[in-house]
């Protein structure tokens, strides 16, 4: 099987990125969002991203516009019909993922293939309401999705090896390295990004450093591109928190334990660069 369409559900931070890196790499796409509000935005992020990527040189003006011709939006599933790949990133909650697998199962092709950008829900689950779980795999990518060269591939139990096969041939001509994890809370990546975000948040809060320095010393002493507080505003705090409650959920471990400020800061609406103020103000 070839993967000629690509379906992306949600067209918020992460879906627009994915869309603007499918286009980009020859696919038709049709991506799906609930309003039309929130499609006009996405469609506006992808535009504004692909004419950074034309400022930058990393795409012709040409390229863009033809990637943009490949684009196609919608508020309804059911123009996923002719996708050979639906790409699930909606928001993190298992009920709305699960919703949209049941439906997307009855919508697909036969032969196509249901991923999720799931960054910490079990896909198993979103796989049980499905009648193609050999099909169903996580596709993690990484924000911003344009920039990052990594994907991560979550392998349930029942995941065919043909859909790994056919997953890693789509992900290669996307332009992106691959790595593999199973199916637990966090993968690889997040599995040692949180912990290591969540402790810069408690020496802080303990008043070891100030923000700047916390944020200098990592980005200097160990050449990161952010120090873990920028970060956090970057990834979103409530995206963290979630992130960070689902892993001590499953894992009952106090590593994982979500320090009070944090979750203080969500429920005060500080979440970080989309809100306009998190550690830092935007
Ligand atoms: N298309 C193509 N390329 C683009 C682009 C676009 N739309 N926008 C930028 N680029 C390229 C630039 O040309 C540049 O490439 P070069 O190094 O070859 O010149 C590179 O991307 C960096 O872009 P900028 O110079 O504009 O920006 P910065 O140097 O300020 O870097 C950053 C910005 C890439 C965000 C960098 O700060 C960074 O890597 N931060 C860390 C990001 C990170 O850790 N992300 C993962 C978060 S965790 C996650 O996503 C998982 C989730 O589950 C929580």
């Amino acid at each position: 099987m070839k993967i000629k369409k690509v379906g992306v559900i949600g067209c918020g931070l992460m879906g627009s990125g994915i869309v603007e890196v499918c286009a980009r790499a020859g696919y038709e796409v049709v991506v799906r969002e609930v309003s039309d509000e929130l499609l006009q935005k996405g469609l506006g992020r992808i535009q504004q991203s692909m004419s950074k990527g034309v400022q930058k040189g990393k795409i012709t003006q040409e390229e863009m516009e033809a990637a943009w011709k490949r684009i196609k939006g919608t508020t309804s599933l059911s123009d996923m019909a002719a996708c050979d790949i639906a790409i699930e990133a909606a928001i993190e909650n298992m009920a709305i993922k699960k919703s949209i697998f049941a439906e997307l199962d009855g919508i697909l092709p036969p032969h196509a293939i249901l991923a999720s950008n799931t960054s910490s829900l079990c896909v198993t689950e979103m796989a049980s309401v499905t009648r193609r779980g050999d099909k169903v795999l996580g596709i993690h990518f990484f924000n911003p999705v344009p920039v990052m060269p990594l994907i991560e591939f979550v392998r349930t139990i029942l995941t065919s090896d043909e859909t790994m096969a056919i997953a890693h041939e789509f992900g290669a001509s996307l332009g992106k390295t691959m790595v593999i994890a199973k199916d637990t809370p966090g993968f690889i990546v997040n599995r040692l990004l949180v912990p290591y975000l969540l402790d810069a948040v408690r020496i802080y809060e303990e008043g070891l450093a100030s923000k700047e320095d916390i944020d200098t010393a990592i980005k200097l002493g160990l050449n990161h591109p952010m120090g873990p507080l920028t970060l956090l505003d970057f990834v979103g705090l409530d995206t963290t928190l979630f992130i960070a409650d689902a892993m001590y959920e499953e894992y009952k471990d106090p590593r994982y334990a979500a320090p009070p400020l944090l979750r203080r800061m969500v429920l005060a609406g500080q979440l970080g660069r989309k809100s306009g103020k998190g550690f830092y103000n935007y």
